[in-house]
């Protein structure tokens, strides 16, 4: 990777990777692409920035021509409960956005990473130890765009030989940005409520669990995966990738060692209640750890500790 495109980039997993691939790769090689006409400063930082859309094929063809990328983070995406709202703009955005990717790649022969998700499985999957093959029947729009991402980055790997690699993300906890229209998004807002008012009103039941990951081994697992050797890959898109399994109920009683007042009261949203039902609570993610080495550093309590120290400082409330 030398010259890198990120899509999404001021979203809540791209204001993060961006970072990181900076600090890796140097400012010059990094691209930054993002739907704000003015992102923070820190995401910038001395890279290129452009504000575009991923269904314009014409613009993004441009961009990588000009730039010379060899290598695109493609996280542009709705999540999704907002998805399940717009279901033809989630498809229009989520799957022509991954096509004009994926030609583009094809065309200017660069390699493509792709995030999928637990969204991509369904209420038949075993929610259990859920294997890394297996029946993936989602009902959700969501869900439906990223089982069909990862056959589409499949092909163009069979089809062209375009290096298509990705993962199947789980909730992802994080204090730079927020998620915004996600189900999992509970799980950080519940830090910025506990820390403000000590109370927090959670849209999922109390036990609801699901996968779930700290940002730092999510960027990780994104840089790590792609600089992985070809020759141990025997999938390449779409691998499980967990670190900690969890309900709001676990989340707040963690929360609660270090905020002795918070409480936390359930008002179910069922939409969103019924998106989680159907994803897995625990994916077993043994090829992504013989295949790529894929390790996380962070459970539930480490994490806990780490997202409200980094948030009391982010709110100023020390
Ligand atoms: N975190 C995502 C969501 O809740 C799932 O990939 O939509």
């Amino acid at each position: 990777m030398k010259k890198i495109l990120i899509t999404g980039a001021t979203g809540q997993i791209g204001s993060e990777l961006t970072l990181a691939l900076r600090n890796k790769y140097g400012t010059e090689n990094i691209i930054i692409a993002g739907h704000k006409k003015s992102p923070s400063n820190e995401l910038v930082g001395g890279s290129f920035y452009c504000n575009f859309d991923v269904r314009n094929a014409k613009v993004l063809n441009k961009i990588i021509e000009t730039h010379q990328v060899d290598s695109i983070f493609h996280l542009a995406s709705l999540l999704s409960a907002v998805a399940e709202h717009k279901p033809q703009l989630a498809w229009d955005i989520n799957m022509n956005g991954l096509l004009n990717i994926l030609e583009a790649a094809r065309q200017f022969n660069c390699s493509v990473f792709f995030p999928s998700s637990i969204g991509a499985f369904g209420s038949d999957t075993p929610a259990e130890n859920t294997p890394q093959d297996t029946i993936q029947h989602p009902n959700t729009i969501y869900g439906i765009s990223k089982v069909s991402g990862e056959l589409l980055c499949n092909y163009y790997h069979q089809r062209y030989g375009v290096n298509t690699r990705g993962l199947r993300y789980p909730g992802l906890v994080s204090y730079k940005t927020l998620a915004g229209g996600g189900t999992t998004d509970y799980a950080v807002d519940i830090f910025y409520a506990a820390l403000s008012e000590q109370h927090y009103l959670c849209f999922l039941k109390e036990d609801t669990r699901l996968d779930m990951m700290y940002m730092p081994d999510a960027v990780n697992a994104a840089i790590n995966l792609m600089e992985a050797d070809d020759a141990r890959l025997l999938h390449r898109n779409g691998f499980n990738v967990t670190a900690m399994s969890f309900s709001p109920q676990m989340l707040a009683a963690e929360i609660k060692k270090h905020i002795p007042d918070f409480t936390i009261d359930y008002d179910v949203d069922p939409v969103r209640q019924a998106i989680a039902d159907s994803w897995p609570r625990h994916m077993d993610d043994r090829a992504a750890r013989e295949e790529w080495g894929w390790r996380p550093e962070f459970g539930l309590e480490m994490m806990v500790k780490d997202m409200l120290a980094k948030l009391v400082v982010k709110l100023h409330l020390f």
